[in-house]
């Protein structure tokens, strides 16, 4: 039997490495996503060009090309459009989008944020997870509301910092969860087993008990490395 994907675009701004493991996950023979089009605000992104490395149509939509904000994010909305896009992923896109086009994609838009939400939201979250003493920070995929990183919780995955943790080597652990959590949480999007019901997330087809889904913790090995299997015991 078939299975219809979800079609989804992914937005960035820069390296696109979120953006890779999706399409990665994506190719899978199981997946409930494919990756249709990448769409760079900036067109200097290495990202592009990784996208365009894995056949995936890969468009810059600058945002110096356009008189202002609503004219840019209209001719990103008929991009996606054009592509038939389901679902849009937000991988280090680095701009505010309006409420506007928040509101076109309400419950089919979602973002990964490398803290743990509520926690540090905005830039320099590795730096300030450090300078806040946390022995846990981690990254979080939410649905977008029109506030920055203040849109219901998805998924999460926990990493625990280090006393010899510096900025750098958290930043590498904390992506390394990232790859492993926003595939995940994007296809409890796409096979709608989380949905955006009002303010909150409502996760379907779960046990009553279970919970699992909704928090994703990847272990993470002596180097550093997140760990796979480990985390595989936490999908459903
Ligand atoms: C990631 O840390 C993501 O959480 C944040 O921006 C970064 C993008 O990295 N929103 P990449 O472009 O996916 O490599």
């Amino acid at each position: 039997m078939s299975i219809t994907k979800k079609r989804v675009a992914v937005l960035i701004s820069g390296r696109g490495s979120n953006m890779k493991t999706l399409a990665e996950a994506a190719s899978g023979p199981r997946a409930s996503y494919e990756i249709v089009g990448v769409i760079s605000d900036k067109p200097e992104a290495t990202g592009l060009n990784h996208a365009a490395a894995l056949d995936i149509e890969a468009r810059a939509i600058s945002r110096k090309d356009f008189p202002d904000k609503t004219t840019h994010e209209a001719a990103i909305d008929a991009q996606l459009k054009r592509w038939n896009v389901e679902i849009v992923a937000l991988a280090g896109y680095m701009r505010l989008l309006s409420a506007d086009f928040v509101e076109t994609w309400k419950g089919r838009m979602v973002n990964i944020h490398p803290s743990l939400l509520p926690l540090f939201k905005g830039l320099d979250t590795h730096r300030r997870a450090l300078e806040g003493g946390l022995r846990i920070h981690g990254c979080t995929v939410h649905f977008v509301t029109a506030e920055m990183d203040g849109g219901p919780i998805i998924a999460q995955a926990a990493v625990p910092v280090s006393p010899d943790d510096n900025e750098d080597s958290l930043t590498r652990r904390v992506l390394a969860a990232e790859h492993q959590l926003y595939p995940l949480a994007l296809d409890l999007v796409a096979t709608g087993r989380a949905q955006l019901v009002g303010n909150r997330v409502a996760f379907d087809h779960l046990g009553a008990s279970s919970g699992r889904e909704r928090i994703l913790s990847p272990s993470t090995g002596h180097d550093g490395e997140a760990d796979l299997e480990s985390l595989a015991r936490f999908t459903p």
